[in-house]
């Protein structure tokens, strides 16, 4: 693959050449066995064995306690806004909302469950620009829900919060660095940026929480009988699975969650140097730069036309999907796990470049 471009798309996002040439292999030809992984049965042993060896790398990646449950759901992590609160709210939980994101999750539940859903802080009156301070949760609330990393608005929480029942949609953070998961109640991200092609949700529930779960849920939205059914209460998405279990595989190989997050915070640094080394050409669109993230990094340019510019030239210079997300304007950069080191020096050049002949 010698025509691969450095790809900035937030997601559905670029996913490590290995994993998508493995992948490739497996889908075709499973093992030398004349049949691809997508094309044999979800009771099979073959995909038996994929599910064990994935849950199995993801436990050790994530050093997911005996307490969580490793599951692999469907319909996106906007399903999960909705079936969170479906499964685990009895009482009142509590949602801080620091973008678009956490924003939707309250609002989907919200829609169902009304006074029973607290936004407790938001940044939205500062138009996202960081995330929520100074709060503080009640600790009998149902559950606190946080989004780690607004994909939207490039900004994290370097550290999750404390919370005996801490729910968090990592959608766009997910195995970018350890992640506390002893601490955390479910930890959940669509696959399509980190992980693999949209389609899984990758879902790590703490399993006392089950016995909240009501009679009326209805079975398919049910998590304890995704869990009692190993992933397999009806077909899972299996080749989606399998890419997974590829991708733990290649993180591994890299050195594990703490290498990756080394790689990823030197990646971050050098467009944040571009962005502050500038003289103000570009903008960090986040006020608090402790709180920038290391997935998705925005900015601004002095105005819309050199926006554009700047977009077009980059993809002639092979880097795409650079337009920031319609609501922030300016440039976005996502630079999940699968972006190398090059692509970020190759774009924090280009900025440099860029700035020189246009400011
Ligand atoms: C933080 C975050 N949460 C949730 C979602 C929604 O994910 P999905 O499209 O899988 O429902 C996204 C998608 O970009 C996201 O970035």
């Amino acid at each position: 693959m010698s025509n691969r471009v450095f790809n900035f798309s937030a997601g559905p996002a670029m996913l490590p050449t290995e994993v998508l040439e493995a992948s490739a292999k497996a889908l075709v030809d499973y093992q030398g066995k004349g049949f691809g992984i997508a094309e044999c049965s979800h009771r099979g042993k073959e995909f038996d064995a994929v599910l064990d060896e994935a849950i199995d790398r993801c436990k050790k990646l994530l050093s997911v306690p005996d307490t969580h449950d490793v599951l692999f759901l469907q319909g996106g992590a906007t399903q999960l806004f909705s079936t969170i609160p479906m499964n685990f709210l009895n009482g009142t939980a509590e949602y801080v909302v620091g973008g678009e994101w956490g924003k939707k999750a309250a609002a989907a539940a919200r829609d169902a469950y009304g006074e029973k859903v607290r936004v407790i802080a938001s940044s939205e009156e500062t138009k996202f620009d960081r995330p929520p301070t100074g709060w503080k949760a009640d600790p009998n609330a149902a559950y606190l829900h946080v989004c780690s990393n607004e994909t939207v608005h490039g900004h994290r929480l370097a550290e999750w919060p404390e919370h005996a029942t801490l729910v968090v949609d990592a959608s766009s953070e997910m195995m970018s660095r350890p992640h506390p998961v002893s601490r955390t109640a479910i930890i959940y991200a669509g696959a399509q940026k980190n992980l693999g092609p949209a389609g899984v949700v990758l879902a790590i529930v703490r399993k006392d929480l089950y016995e909240r779960i009501g009679k009326g849920v209805p079975k398919i939205f049910n998590f304890k009988a995704h869990a009692d059914a190993k992933s397999c209460l009806n077909t899972p998405p299996t080749f989606g699975i399998y890419f997974l279990l590829e991708t733990f595989r290649w993180l591994d190989a890299q050195g594990g969650l703490a290498a990756i997050e080394k790689r990823n915070a030197e990646k971050a640094a050098l467009l944040y140097a571009a962005i502050d080394g500038s003289g103000g050409y570009y903008k960090g669109t986040v006020a608090d730069k402790s709180a920038r993230s290391h997935m998705n990094v925005t900015f601004t340019l002095p105005s819309e036309e050199v926006t554009d510019k700047f977009i077009k030239e980059a993809a002639k210079n092979s880097m795409m999907a650079l337009k920031g997300y319609r609501t922030v304007g300016g440039i976005r950069a996502s630079i999940y796990n699968a972006m190398p080191v090059a692509g970020c020096k190759a774009l924090a050049d280009f900025m440099g470049t860029f700035a020189k002949a246009n400011g």
